[in-house]
């Protein structure tokens, strides 16, 4: 075809992502993550992520190409996750973005994380709903985004005022004994649990708190009140039911997200959510997403999990559509900002 072909390269948090697409056709998705390396430290450790990218950028990029049947030299435009992330992770990204974009000559495009979230979805369904409602929760953001126009119109609604909803996950997943990142070990566990068992506290739903945080959330409260559950029971000496605590504490974190995604997408007339970030993965969350929605006519599309974690394809993705849309290339000296607003 005549569709230009994108070079996408993530690099703001723990994995070192190279993606190729040709237009909304995904060719490579090669990802190469630190994620074992911080296990030990119950989180992201930003200095050794960013040792991590530099010696994992040109492997990955060689078994992207290979992958994509592609040579560098065929290679249309670079794209790059300019932030937000881990200031010295996305460094490593932009400048080989940069030395990529020099030397071949080739146009580069600073684009927007929680942007490009948005848009791996079409390499999975085909063309955004525009205008949507996104919802993008992950270890580092939980935000509803309204979004007009992927690569322009992007305007957040809201976001945590404490912890990151995947933070939650991993935090409390750290209290029940289970291994980092958490979120996929306290899936499994709630499966086999009573999500009734404990009734834990929904954040900022109460009249009050709707006032001025109608579509933020908050999660520390609900970590503390976990914690002060698992505490008090082993004072007691009886043991910590962990499958129906973690199904009781995934229940309360998909209903607050779920309520509040589809309160913002009624209130805005919008009929279709988008459900992105390492988070989108839980199981329980797309089901009651599903479920909820449907009940009030809106649709959901949450692309397959791979593509909800941090990978260079989402930012392939949304370069593919900064090119088809005739958006003007990023300068070469184009900075890694670590609190780019979308
Ligand atoms: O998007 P991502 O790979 O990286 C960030 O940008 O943070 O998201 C990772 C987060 C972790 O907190 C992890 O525990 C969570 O996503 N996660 C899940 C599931 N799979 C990954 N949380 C809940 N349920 C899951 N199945
Ligand atoms: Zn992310």
């Amino acid at each position: 075809t005549d569709e230009p072909l994108i070079l996408g390269i993530e690099t703001s948090c723990d994995e070192t992502g190279i993606g190729v697409v040709r237009g909304h056709t995904l060719l490579a998705d090669a990802v190469a993550s630190s994620v074992e390396e911080h296990a030990r430290f119950g989180g992201v450790v930003p200095e050794v992520a960013s040792r991590a990218h530099l010696e994992a950028m040109v492997p990955t990029l060689e078994r992207a190409c290979e992958t994509a049947g592609i040579q560098l030299r065929d290679v249309d435009a670079i794209a790059v996750t300019s932030g937000p992330g881990l200031a010295g992770a996305l460094m490593v990204g932009v400048a080989a973005a940069k030395a990529l974009a020099v030397g071949l000559g080739k146009p580069i495009y600073g684009v927007n994380h929680l942007a490009a979230h948005v848009a791996v979805d079409q390499l999975e369904h085909g063309p955004l709903p525009e205008p949507c409602l996104a919802l993008l929760v992950s270890g580092g953001h939980s935000s509803l985004l309204r979004v007009t126009d992927v690569t322009t119109g992007v305007d957040p609604l809201g976001a945590t005022i404490d912890d990151a909803a995947g933070e939650a996950f991993d935090k409390v997943a750290r209290l029940l004994g289970l291994p980092f990142p958490g979120g996929p070990h306290i899936d499994r566990a709630a499966r086999d649990g009573d999500s009734v068992y404990v009734d834990f506290p929904r954040g900022l739903t109460s009249r009050k708190d709707l006032e001025r945080h109608r579509f933020d959330f908050s999660f520390s409260g609900l970590k503390t009140a976990v914690a002060r559950w698992v505490e008090a029971r082993e004072r007691s000496g009886e043991p910590v039911p962990v499958n129906d605590v973690a199904a009781s504490f995934q229940e309360a974190v998909c209903d607050v997200l779920t309520r509040k995604a589809i309160d913002a997408a009624v209130t805005e007339g919008i009929e279709d959510i988008l459900i992105g970030g390492g988070v989108a993965a839980n199981s329980r969350l797309r089901a009651m997403a599903e479920e909820r929605a449907a009940a009030r006519g809106i649709r959901v599309r949450v692309p397959r999990p791979g593509l909800c974690t941090d990978n260079g394809a989402m930012v392939a993705a949304l370069g593919s559509e900064m090119v088809r849309r005739g958006r003007t290339p990023s300068a070469l000296d184009l900075p890694a900002d670590s609190s780019l607003p979308v």
